[in-house]
């Protein structure tokens, strides 16, 4: 097999983009399709202040790696979830990738504010995934705006993407469709936020972190990560084994054409008010405190 670019023989075969690369030249490729993502979205200028936020894991790594290259101002923010060993090691791993690239990195210990993932779990009855995903959102959009940053970035890739919209399809769920994109505009008490990993899968960055040198962890969180969208994952890679493309498809033509059927949706007129005890916007109805302070509350009590 040949590169599509120069015809020295391809490292990489990409059947759903029907082409296959060199070394050389799917970083080439792969830059291109970030700038592309960039742009066709308007996510950001180089004048713009980034806040990545930073897992460990390879797709994170890959785009900041990618944007740093591409000469934006990017700065990492990675939250030690304080759970075990697989917390220790997606730290040790992002502090190790921005001294080595020499990429500024803020940091917030869930321990310090009594909120360590573990604990939390002991003491909250919801699922634990779901509170540690209000948490995280909570902290970017904490960090960026009183950071100051225009826009927070963060490692969502295409796969990532259509598991989330095919959960949101199979739920019919409207606020959610009305909502799913790969960038959430600036509102009061609210940082724009984008993912300009969406039109790439994770065969591509894993790739693009193997031939870019990237060392990447794999530190899988001990709690069961959303199984329905591990599955909903392994069901889009056979049929894209089936039918290449198929996932750039369906989650691209949902943005053209999907989409713009549920602007409407009722949640979209939500009305937010700043939470008494931190300040953020919330649309808890009723009684405030907002969802975050109300864990904090429960974690003290
Ligand atoms: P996940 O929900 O684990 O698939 O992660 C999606 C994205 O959220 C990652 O690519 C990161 O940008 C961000 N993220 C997840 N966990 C963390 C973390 N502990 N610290 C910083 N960013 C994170
Ligand atoms: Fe948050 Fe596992 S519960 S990463
Ligand atoms: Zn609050």
């Amino acid at each position: 097999m040949k590169c599509k670019r120069c015809k020295k023989t391809a490292a990489v075969a990409l059947p759903s983009h029907n082409t296959a690369f060199c070394p050389e030249c799917y970083l080439i490729f792969f830059a291109r399709q970030i700038e592309r993502a960039i742009h066709v979205q308007k996510m950001f200028t180089h004048d713009d202040t980034l806040l990545v936020a930073i897992s460990g894991g390879k797709d994170s790594l890959a785009i900041t790696w990618q944007l740093a290259k591409l000469g934006y101002n990017v700065t990492g923010l990675h939250l030690d979830l304080g759970i075990g060993e697989s917390s220790v090691k997606a730290r040790q791993t992002t502090e190790g990738f921005c001294s080595a690239y020499n990429i500024p990195l803020q940091i917030v210990e869930f321990a310090e504010q009594g909120l360590a993932i573990p604990e939390v779990k002991q003491k909250i009855r919801r699922p634990i995934c779901s509170v540690c995903g209000q948490l995280k959102r909570h902290f970017f959009n904490k960090i960026a705006i009183e950071g100051g940053f225009t826009t927070l970035v963060t490692g969502h890739n295409l796969d990532d993407e259509v598991a989330r919209l095919f959960s949101n399809t199979l739920a019919w769920d409207q606020a959610y469709l009305q909502s799913q994109g790969p960038v959430l505009p600036a509102e009061q008490g609210f940082a724009k936020k984008v993912k300009p990993l969406y039109t790439v899968s994770e065969f591509e960055t894993a790739n693009l972190c193997f031939l870019a040198g990237i060392h990447y962890g794999y530190h899988p969180c001990p709690f069961s990560r959303g199984a329905s969208f591990t599955s909903y994952k392994a069901l889009f890679n056979q049929l894209e084994e089936l039918q290449p493309g198929r996932k750039r498809c369906f989650y691209q033509k949902f943005l053209e054409q999907g989409r713009p059927h549920f602007q409407n949706s009722r949640e979209i007129n939500r009305e937010l008010h700043p939470c008494p005890l931190c300040g953020f916007p919330t649309s808890t109805p009723e009684a405030p405190p907002c969802g975050v302070c109300r864990i904090r509350e429960l974690m003290r009590s």
